[in-house]
């Protein structure tokens, strides 16, 4: 089976520019972008499992939902401020490429922006007739991420690799993570693992800091797989560590 991040007919990375490696941008973003793709193509079922006048499920699927398009938003925007702006003056023959993800990253956002009153009012209501237009605009934005998503692996992390260090890369994922509890993103961190492959999991496990291992490990673990079941009744909860 090809891998999801190939390049595809047509598509052509930027110029990756000559010396060592930097970083493990590729391998990094690659892993953070499973989560999203999962979590999106998952979201307009979601959506739909909450019948009519079901204000409960709505709501708990709404704040999941409502969680991940936050994470989405964080993640585009720490690119925007702290990976973009050092590749394109470090890289200047990557130019074309950085304005084509911003540009798609100024996409999702309208998509983000335009669900957001909906999906409130929906969680709220529950009503049937929101609730399948709120479905659609998840599908449209799951169409757009399946772009999106692959083709910064594929077109541009090659060149980041040479041109940011280490603790740059970091800072840039680690922007804006502060807004949320640190409750929330160990939990969070089970969704990230049980999305990966196993190997990439454990590596991924590695870079995490040692507090967020052990909080996971004490009550993320747990957290994650009570979630997973409510989002999935009666599905089996997917392998993390
Ligand atoms: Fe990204």
């Amino acid at each position: 089976m090809t891998d999801f991040f190939t390049l595809q007919p047509g598509e052509t990375a930027a110029p990756v520019p000559p010396g060592p490696v930097l970083c493990q941008g590729t391998a990094a973003m690659r892993r953070i972008h499973r989560v999203f793709l999962w979590a999106y193509g998952e979201a307009p079922a979601l959506v739909r499992s909450a019948g009519p006048g079901d204000t409960a499920r709505a709501a708990y699927v709404g704040e999941v939902l409502g969680n991940f398009d936050k994470i989405l938003h964080i993640h585009h925007e720490g690119e925007d401020l702290l990976m973009y702006p050092q590749l394109a003056e470090r890289a200047p023959a990557c130019a074309l490429h950085v304005e084509q993800m911003l540009e798609q990253h100024r996409q999702v956002a309208l998509r983000l922006d335009d669900i957001e009153p909906l999906r409130l009012r929906w969680m709220g209501t529950a009503d049937v007739t929101d609730r399948d237009t709120l479905a659609d605009k998840y599908r449209k934005l799951s169409d757009l991420l399946n772009v999106h998503l692959r083709r910064e692996v594929t077109e541009v992390m090659p060149a980041v690799d040479k041109v940011m260090t280490e603790k740059e890369l970091v800072a840039a994922a680690e922007h804006g993570t502060g807004q949320f509890s640190k409750r929330f993103l160990v939990g969070y961190l089970g969704m990230v693992l049980a999305t990966n492959p196993p190997g990439e999991r454990e590596e991924l496990f590695k870079e995490m800091p040692a507090p967020v291992r052990v909080a996971y490990r004490v009550v993320g673990r747990r957290m994650y797989r009570r979630q997973y079941s409510t989002l999935f009744p009666g599905r089996p909860v997917p392998e993390t560590l």
